[in-house]
C-alpha cells in the first residue's frame, strides 16, 4: 500500500496534454465531481428479479425501478443535476407571462446555438409535435440520416414517410469509423432533385449524435455539405440536437482543425450552419425534463410554432415547464459543454466498452456517446431473429445482475405487414446500455462487466421469448411476451 502511495507521489510532472490523455485513458483518474447527495440502490434477490420480470411481461419497461439495481433504460432525463443547477432551481420565476427563467434560456440558446426564436416545450417529443405539426403535409418525405423513434413517430402521424439517409457503413457494427452518422450526400441530392421541384420534402433533419445507429456522431464537414445542398433546393436544415454537446466533442477529438477549438465554439459553427432544431434537454443540458424547438431567424415560423406550443405546451414564456426546469435547463446547456465533463462522460462509455471487449462481448465500434450497443445476433447466434435475441438478452441481464438495459432489435423496430400478415425484421439487433450522466461510478461499470462474465459462460439458460401483446406503433413500451422454455 505504501509502495502505491509512493509511486503516486513520485510521478513525474505531467503537461496539460498529458494529463488530458490520462483523463481520457482512465489512467490515475477518478470522476471529476464530488458526491452531495446519494440515493440508495439496491440488488433484490435472484428469486425475486425472476418473479418481478415474469409479472412484467418480460418487458423492462414494465418493471419497478425500485427493483432496478443500474438502471441503463435511457440516458434521458435521467442524469444528476449539479449543485449549481439545484441552487438555479429556487431562482425559478413562475410567472405565466414574462417569466425571467424564459429569458435566460433564450439567452442561452442565443449565445450557444445563434438562434434567435425560442419555442419550449416539455419535452423532445413535445418539440418535435410542434416543428413537424407546422411543416409536415401527407404523403411527404422527411428526411434525416436516422430518425429517432418518436421523430419517425411524429412524421408518421402527419402521415409522411421517414427517409434515412445513413451512410451504409453506419448500419455496419463492425466498422470502424469516426463518424458513423454522416448523411449519404448523393441520396440526399438525388432525394431534394425530386422533392424540393415537387414539394414532397418540407425540410431535411440531422440527428447528432445519431441514437437509432449507437449514438454516432456527424462531423462537421458532413453537416456543412449536407446544409449547403439542403439550402441550394431552397429547403431549411433542422438539427435533431438531442446530444449535440456530445458530438461536438467527438469533433474535437476526430476532426481534423477542431482540436484545438473550445467545444462551444465547435457548438457555435454547427448550428450556424442550420436554420433552427429539435431539442430534448433531458440529454446534454443534463435536467430531468424540458425540451426546445430554436429557430435561427425565420419569425412567421416562429409564429406557426407558437401557435401549436399554446395549444399543446403552454404559453410562449413556460411551454409546459416550471420556471425552475428553465432555470435548471439554462445552466445545464452550458454545463453540458464543460470539456471535463465530457471527457469525463465520454470516457466512462468507453471504460465499460473496453471491458466488456475484454471479455469478448461483440459490441458496435466505435463506442457512441451515450451509451454501448450490444450486437444480440452475434452473442447469440442460436436464437433466430423471430424469437427476439436482443429482448432476450435484456432479460437475462435483469435476472442476473438486475441491470436494465434495452432492446433496439425486433420488437422495438419489426413489425408484422398489416396488408399481408409478413414478419418485418430490422438489420440490427441491439441491446443498448445507455449510461446516464454523473450517476454511477466506474465501480459501476465493474459490476455490469462482471454480470456480462457471468451471462457468457451460462447463456444456455436464456430463453426465447413469444411475443404476446403488441400495439401497432412503438411496440417496445407496452409489448408483453412469454418465454419459450
Ligand atoms: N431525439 C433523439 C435523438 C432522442 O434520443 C430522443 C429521446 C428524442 C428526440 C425525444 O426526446 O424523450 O425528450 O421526448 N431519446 C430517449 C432515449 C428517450 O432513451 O434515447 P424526449
Amino acid at each position: 500500500m505504501s509502495i502505491m502511495v509512493l509511486d503516486i507521489l513520485n510521478l513525474p510532472s505531467l503537461t496539460g496534454a498529458e494529463e488530458r490523455n490520462n483523463m481520457r485513458n482512465r489512467i490515475n483518474y477518478a470522476e471529476p465531481y464530488k458526491i452531495k447527495m446519494v440515493e440508495a440502490i439496491e440488488l433484490k434477490p435472484a428469486e425475486y428479479r425472476e418473479k418481478a420480470i415474469a409479472e412484467a411481461g418480460f418487458n423492462l419497461f414494465n418493471l419497478k425501478a425500485e427493483d432496478v439495481y443500474i438502471d441503463l433504460l435511457t440516458d434521458s432525463g435521467t442524469g444528476a443535476m449539479s449543485n449549481r443547477q439545484w441552487a438555479s432551481v429556487f431562482l425559478g420565476d413562475e410567472s405565466y407571462a414574462g417569466a425571467a427563467s424564459y429569458f435566460k434560456v433564450k439567452d442561452a440558446i442565443k449565445d450557444i446555438f445563434g438562434y434567435n426564436y425560442l419555442v419550449l416545450s416539455h419535452q423532445g417529443r413535445a418539440a418535435e409535435n410542434i416543428l413537424m405539426g407546422s411543416l409536415v403535409k401527407p404523403g411527404q418525405r422527411v428526411l434525416n440520416n436516422m430518425h429517432f423513434d418518436t421523430t419517425e413517430g411524429h412524421v408518421l402521424m402527419n402521415e409522411a414517410l421517414p427517409v434515412n439517409l445513413l451512410r451504409d457503413e453506419g448500419f455496419d457494427t463492425e466498422f470502424d469509423a469516426p463518424f458513423k452518422g454522416n448523411m449519404d450526400l448523393e441520396k440526399l441530392e438525388a432525394e431534394l432533385k425530386v422533392g424540393a421541384e415537387n414539394g414532397t420534402v418540407p425540410f431535411v433533419m440531422m440527428t447528432v449524435t445519431c441514437n437509432s445507429n449507437g449514438g454516432q456522431p456527424v462531423s462537421m464537414k458532413n453537416i456543412r455539405e449536407a446544409a449547403e445542398i439542403t439550402h441550394k433546393y431552397g429547403l431549411k436544415f433542422f438539427f435533431d440536437a438531442a446530444r449535440y454537446a456530445e458530438n461536438c466533442y467527438f469533433i474535437q477529438q476526430r476532426e481534423k482543425g477542431y482540436e484545438d477549438k473550445s467545444i462551444k465554439e465547435i457548438a457555435t459553427e454547427m448550428f450556424s450552419y442550420g436554420d433552427g432544431a429539435t431539442m430534448s434537454a433531458k440529454k446534454d443540458a443534463i435536467v430531468n425534463i424540458g425540451g426546445f424547438v430554436a429557430i435561427k431567424n425565420d419569425e412567421d415560423l416562429y409564429n406557426m410554432c407558437t401557435q401549436r406550443q399554446i395549444q399543446y405546451e403552454g404559453f410562449r414564456t413556460y411551454g409546459g415547464l416550471a420556471g425552475r426546469d428553465m432555470e435548471a435547463i439554462a445552466a445545464g446547456l452550458y454545463e453540458g459543454l464543460n470539456d471535463d465533463y465530457l471527457e469525463d462522460r465520454i470516457g466512462q462509455v468507453k471504460y465499460l466498452g473496453d471491458k466488456l471487449n475484454e471479455i469478448g462481448i461483440p459490441l458496435q465500434i466505435p463506442f457512441g456517446g451515450h451509451g454501448v450497443f450490444i450486437n444480440a445476433k452475434k452473442l447469440l447466434p442460436d436464437i433466430e431473429q423471430k424469437y427476439f435475441p436482443a429482448q432476450a438478452l435484456t432479460i437475462e441481464l435483469y435476472k442476473a445482475g438486475g441491470i436494465r438495459g434495452v432492446e433496439l432489435g425486433t420488437c422495438a423496430f419489426g413489425h408484422t405487414d398489416s396488408a399481408t400478415g409478413e414478419e418485418y425484421y430490422p438489420e440490427l439487433e441491439l441491446v443498448r446500455l445507455a449510461i446516464p450522466r454523473r450517476v454511477y461510478t466506474d465501480r459501476h461499470m465493474d459490476v455490469i462487466v462482471n454480470t456480462f462474465a457471468d451471462i457468457v459462460k451460462n447463456k444456455s439458460r436464456i430463453h426465447k421469448l413469444k411475443l404476446v401483446y403488441a400495439p401497432t406503433i412503438m411496440r417496445h413500451f407496452t409489448a408483453r411476451f412469454e418465454e419459450i422454455v
